[in-house]
């Protein structure tokens, strides 16, 4: 259920009998030496698209570029300003409000955006109680697929300490699970990268030299890519129902 791929009238059907909607969003940056530029928003997207299936729910097109300024210094990463995505996710929800859309779940495929769209939400609810904007705004909720408890426990049962932070070896396994033909065999030293805080993009190169934090996406496969995608879709559908019935 692509919203891209309606008309007009089938939205105006659609909102006759529901008025939830799904949104994927995700980031275009570095995922160390064997993940993607798109991980993020390919990983949105995929579980977005197979949740709307599921459920029957309208899925918007995938916001794919977000917050990752810290990945700058590796090229091909793409960022918004936080204030650039929070106007960006706030015109969306609003958006989506005028045409009687009552609940947004956004289905999201990158940590660093995590305070800026909840930012955003409160921004539009903001406007709602501060009598500035729409009264009534939908209801938002941000769902962030690897930290779904069965999914973070998948992660944990298959690699242990290895699954790491960024670039992750669950992120590129379902990024291969989408697109099988980008599977990779890259070696990496050391096997299991570094951790440590995440400041500007400088600061990140310097302390994790080839993008990866605290992985080591060498053991990824587009097998266990599928064990994720099937996982986390029946998490997030659990998680949308007690979002609606809440709501
Ligand atoms: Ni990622």
């Amino acid at each position: 259920m692509r919203l891209d791929l309606c008309t007009w009238p089938d939205v105006e059907h659609y909102l006759r009998h529901k008025t939830h909607i799904i949104v994927p969003i995700g980031s275009t940056e570095q995922h160390g030496p064997n993940g993607l530029i798109g991980t993020d928003a390919i990983c949105a997207q995929t579980l977005a698209r197979s949740l709307g299936e599921r459920l029957e729910v309208l899925v918007t097109p995938t916001l794919a570029i977000g917050m990752a300024q810290h990945h700058m210094a590796f090229p091909g990463t793409l960022t918004l300003r936080p204030e650039t995505l929070l106007a960006v996710v706030r015109d969306v929800v609003e958006s989506l409000g005028r045409h009687g859309f009552t609940h947004c779940y956004f289905v999201n495929g990158h940590g660093g955006n995590i305070p800026v769209v909840e930012a955003a939400f409160s921004a539009v609810y903001a406007g709602a109680s501060l009598g500035s904007g729409d009264p009534s705004p939908p209801r938002c909720r941000l769902a962030n697929w690897w930290r779904l408890p069965t999914v973070a426990e998948l992660a944990r049962r298959l690699y242990g300490e290895a699954e790491g932070w960024h670039a992750t070896v669950s992120e590129v396994s379902l990024s291969w699970h989408a697109h099988p033909e980008a599977a990779r065999d890259v070696p990496m030293q050391p096997p299991v990268a570094p951790t440590g805080p995440i400041f500007d993009a400088r600061a990140f190169r310097r302390r994790f030299p080839d993008g990866r934090m605290g992985s080591n996406p060498s053991l990824a496969s587009a097998e266990d890519g599928a064990r994720f995608h099937e996982v986390a879709v029946a998490a997030l559908a659990e998680d949308f129902q007690t979002f609606v019935v809440q709501a």
